[in-house]
């Protein structure tokens, strides 16, 4: 199975990617092989630029890392940055598996879309909380996946905004099987039940995942499953 397969053939499943951000950055490798072994599907990237958000995190360099650690993992990169053109080419040099970008800093999102898939990558496409669902409804079968997030992005450990799932609600009728519908920010066992309901199916979560004790029943838990002991992961 390639990195690619994880989303676009996960049919029903319900996907949980844990968002390095919250990971130990002194123990990047370690706390991503820990998250894949707990049953982690893929890693999510939060890569932010302090002018569309408030935030420095991480870049192409990074993911270059960890696509030589882990060759068969799903790199889903999510770009928090003004001008999200400019990186299509170094993170598929980086090795990334999909490239998200936010509906609000591209005029013609269907152009960046032909980009991303030329550069080998799965395209992605990212909503704001406060932004409305018909600057998205138009465009959503053209992508791989979708990403409601569910708090205004820039840190983890921020509270879930439950009316972020109207949004899901309409676009999820839109979608065909090989189209994921992700939410991002505030997921945790108290919330990924209503996400699910609402037709989610990648679970984004970095401060449920790494500020837990036991990373498997953390990710179990977000599926709605119990944990399973031993190791899980396959990379
Ligand atoms: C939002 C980022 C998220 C964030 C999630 O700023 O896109 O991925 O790190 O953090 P939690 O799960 O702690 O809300
Ligand atoms: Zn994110």
């Amino acid at each position: 199975m390639s990195s690619l397969d994880v989303l676009t053939k996960a049919g029903s499943r319900v996907l949980v990617a844990p968002s390095i951000l919250s990971a130990d950055f002194a123990r990047m490798g370690e706390e991503c092989r820990a998250v894949l072994d707990a049953g982690a599907d893929l890693l999510h990237l939060d890569v932010m630029d302090g002018h569309f958000v408030p935030n420095l995190t991480m870049g192409p360099a990074l993911c270059a890392s960890l696509r030589k650690a882990f060759s068969k993992v799903c790199l889903d990169v999510h770009l928090m940055v003004a001008d999200p053109a400019r990186f299509v080419q170094p993170f598929a040099d980086a090795g990334a598996t999909n490239f998200t970008f936010h509906v609000e800093v591209v005029a013609e999102p269907l152009e960046l879309v032909d980009r991303i898939r030329a550069a080998g990558m799965t395209a992605g496409i990212a909503i704001n909380p406060p932004t409305d669902v018909s600057m998205l409804l138009p465009v959503v079968r053209e992508f791989d996946l979708i990403l409601i997030m569910s708090v205004n992005p820039g840190f983890s450990g921020q509270t879930f905004i439950p009316e972020v799932l109207e949004k899901a609600k309409r676009i999820k009728p839109l979608l065909q099987p090989n189209q994921r519908l992700q939410i991002d920010g505030g997921v945790n066992v108290g919330t990924a039940r209503r996400c699910i309901e609402a037709g989610c199916d990648v679970l984004v979560a970095a401060s449920a995942i790494f500020g837990s004790r036991d990373y498997a029943q953390a990710i179990h838990g977000l599926r709605g499953e119990a944990a399973i002991i031993g190791k899980t992961g396959n990379h």
